[in-house]
C-alpha cells in the first residue's frame, strides 16, 4: 500500500468525550459500522472544518455539545473494495447537556479501562487507549470488510508509550525461512482445569485474543496440561481452520512423566523411537499434518546426537515438521547436536527474564547471535512475578526475588506512560540477539496489553538500570 500516493474518498471525524474516568461511546444504528460500538462522529460537510464537524456530529448523534475539544490524531483507512476514509480524532474533556438516544445512535458510558473492544472496529484498540490518555498519533489501516488486514500506528511523542498496542512487526525465526511476530504466545497454561468445556472456553478466549493482537507463533509441548493444551488447540483449529495458515505452530517433546509406563521414573528421552512417536501423537492432538517448529524440550543426558539428527530428518522427510529447535540447551549442547544435523537449528527456547539472567552470561545469547538461532524466552515475566504475581511457579522460580526489580520497572513505566509488564518485556526486546518472549497469560486483556512492549524501545540507560537492579549488585 503506497500511502504517499493515497487520497481518501471521504473525510470524517470521531469525538471521544472523557470525563471522570469514563468515555462516552455510541452504539451506531445506521451507516458504516451500524451495530458496532464507536465514538460519535461522521462525515465532514463541504466547507466545514473537522472540529466543527466533530461538535455537530456529537450533538446530532447523542444530543450533547463537547467542550474542551482537542485534536489527537489522524486515521487513514483503505478498504480492499476501493473505499477509503480519512478520519480526524478529537478528545473532549467536558460536555454540555445530557446524552440521549437518537435515530442515529444509543449513548453508552464505559470506564476507560473497560472499553468493549470486541464490539468495536478492530483498529480501535491500537490507538484509542493512548488518544484517551492524551497521546497524539497517526495511523494507517487496510481493511477487508470488517477484518483488519494490516496497520501501523505512530505516536507523535516518541517518549510516550501510553497504552499503545499497535500491530506487531515480524522477524525471522532462525535461519531457515520461518518468521514470527515480535512476541509469541505460550500455550502451557491454556487447559488448566481438566474440564473439557471450561478448558475450551479458556483456550478459545486466550488464543483468539492473541491472534487479534497479532501474535503469530503459538508454542506447545506434548506434556502441557498432560496433552490437553494441544488437544484444545486442535479443537480451536477445527472450529476455525483458516487459523492454521496464519500461524507458526510449535511443539516440543523429550520429557517423560513418571509411571509412563508404570514404575518408570520422571526422565528425558531423546531416543529416535520416542521422538517420532511423540511428534505423531502431537500431530493427532493438534489435528494437523505438520508442525512448523519442533523442539527438544530439555537436554537428555543420554542424547546420541547422530540418533537424534536421524529422527529429526525422518520427521522432516515425512512432511511432519518444517524446522527444528532445542530448549534449555547449553551452547555446548547446541554445538554437539548442530554438528550432527544437516539443517541449522531454528531456536533455543530458554528461560530469560529480569528474574533469570543466566543466558546473558553463559554464552547462550552470544551463540544465538552468531548462528542466527532465535532465542525464545520462556517465562518472560518470571511466571507472573514481574506482573501482578506468579501462580503455578516452577520450583526454581519460587526463590526468585522480584522485589528489587519491581520499583525500577514501575518508575520507568510511569516515566514512559507504559506498564510494568510492557517494560519487563521491552527489556528482553532491546537485546541484540532478537529475543522473542513467549507470553504465557491466559487473560485476554493481559495478552493484548503485552503488545505495548513492542513500541517502547528502552534506552541503554533504562536497560542497564533494570539489569543492575536484577543483578542485585553493581556492575564490575
Ligand atoms: N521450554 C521450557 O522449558 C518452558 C518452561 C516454561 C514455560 N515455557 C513456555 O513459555 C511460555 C510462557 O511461560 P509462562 O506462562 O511462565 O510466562 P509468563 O508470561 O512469565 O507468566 C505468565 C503467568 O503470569 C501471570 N501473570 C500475572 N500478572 C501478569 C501480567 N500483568 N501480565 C501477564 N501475565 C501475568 C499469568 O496469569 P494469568 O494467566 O492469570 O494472566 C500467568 O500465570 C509457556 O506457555 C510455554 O510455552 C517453556
Amino acid at each position: 500500500m503506497d500511502w504517499n500516493q493515497w487520497t481518501p474518498r471521504e473525510r470524517a471525524t470521531l469525538c471521544f468525550i472523557v470525563k471522570d474516568g469514563s468515555v462516552l461511546l455510541i452504539r451506531k444504528k445506521r451507516g458504516l459500522g451500524a451495530g458496532k460500538i464507536n465514538g460519535p462522529g461522521g462525515k465532514i460537510e463541504p466547507g466545514e472544518s473537522a472540529l466543527a464537524c466533530a461538535v455537530r456530529e456529537t450533538l446530532e448523534e447523542v444530543g450533547v455539545r463537547p467542550l474542551e475539544v482537542r485534536e489527537h490524531g489522524v486515521l487513514h483507512f483503505q478498504f480492499t473494495d476501493g473505499y477509503s476514509l480519512h478520519c480526524t480524532v478529537f478528545r473532549a474533556g467536558d460536555f454540555a447537556g445530557t446524552p440521549i438516544e437518537t435515530d442515529e445512535a444509543v449513548p453508552l458510558w464505559f470506564p476507560v479501562a473497560e472499553i468493549p473492544w470486541e464490539e468495536m472496529w478492530a483498529d480501535d484498540r491500537h490507538w484509542l487507549p493512548q488518544a484517551l490518555a492524551g497521546g497524539r498519533f497517526q495511523a494507517w489501516f487496510v481493511f477487508e470488510g470488517d477484518t483488519m488486514r494490516s496497520g501501523e500506528v505512530r505516536m507523535l511523542d516518541e517518549r510516550s508509550c501510553a497504552g499503545y498496542a499497535g500491530p506487531m512487526n515480524t522477524l525471522p525465526l532462525g535461519p531457515g525461512g520461518l518468521r514470527t511476530s515480535r512476541l509469541a504466545y505460550g500455550c502451557w497454561r491454556i487447559a488448566p482445569s481438566g474440564d473439557p468445556a471450561s478448558d475450551l472456553a479458556t483456550a478459545r478466549r486466550a488464543v483468539h485474543a492473541a491472534l487479534e493482537a497479532g501474535y503469530t507463533l503459538f508454542d506447545h509441548a506434548d506434556i502441557y496440561c498432560e496433552g490437553r493444551a494441544e488437544s484444545v488447540f486442535g479443537e480451536i483449529l477445527r472450529e476455525s481452520p483458516e487459523i492454521r495458515d496464519r500461524i507458526v505452530l510449535a511443539s516440543k517433546c523429550g520429557i517423560r512423566f513418571a509411571d509412563q509406563p508404570a514404575g518408570a521414573p520422571y526422565r528425558y528421552d531423546f531416543s529416535a523411537a520416542h521422538l517420532v512417536a511423540q511428534c505423531e501423537q502431537s500431530l493427532r492432538r493438534l489435528g494437523v499434518e505438520c508442525v512448523d517448529l519442533y523442539q527438544l524440550h530439555r537436554p537428555d543426558w543420554l542424547m546420541e546426537a547422530e540418533e537424534v539428527a536421524g529422527a529429526l530428518e525422518k520427521l522432516r522427510a515425512a512432511g511432519k515438521v518444517r524446522e527444528f529447535g532445542v530448549s534449555n540447551f547449553s551452547p555446548a549442547q547446541v554445538t554437539l547436536l548442530q554438528q550432527a544435523c544437516s539443517r541449522p537449528l531454528a531456536v533455543n527456547q530458554v528461560e530469560i527474564s529480569l528474574t533469570q539472567l543466566a543466558s546473558l552470561a553463559d554464552g547462550t545469547l552470544d551463540q544465538c547471535q552468531a548462528l542466527k538461532i532465535t532465542p525464545l524466552a520462556w517465562s518472560p515475566l518470571g511466571g507472573g512475578l514481574l506482573g501482578d504475581g506468579g501462580k503455578d511457579l516452577l520450583p526454581a522460580q519460587q526463590h526468585y526475588q522480584p522485589q528489587r526489580i519491581l520499583p525500577v520497572l514501575d518508575e520507568i513505566a510511569t516515566a514512559r506512560g507504559s506498564t510494568r509488564t510492557a517494560i519487563a518485556l521491552a527489556w528482553l526486546l532491546r537485546h541484540p540477539a532478537g529475543i522473542v518472549p513467549l507470553v504465557g497469560s491466559t487473560d485476554p486483556a493481559r495478552i493484548r496489553s503485552a503488545v505495548a512492549a513492542t513500541s517502547c524501545p528502552l534506552t541503554r540507560e533504562e536497560w542497564y538500570r533494570l539489569f543492575t537492579a536484577a543483578r542485585g549488585e553493581p556492575l564490575p
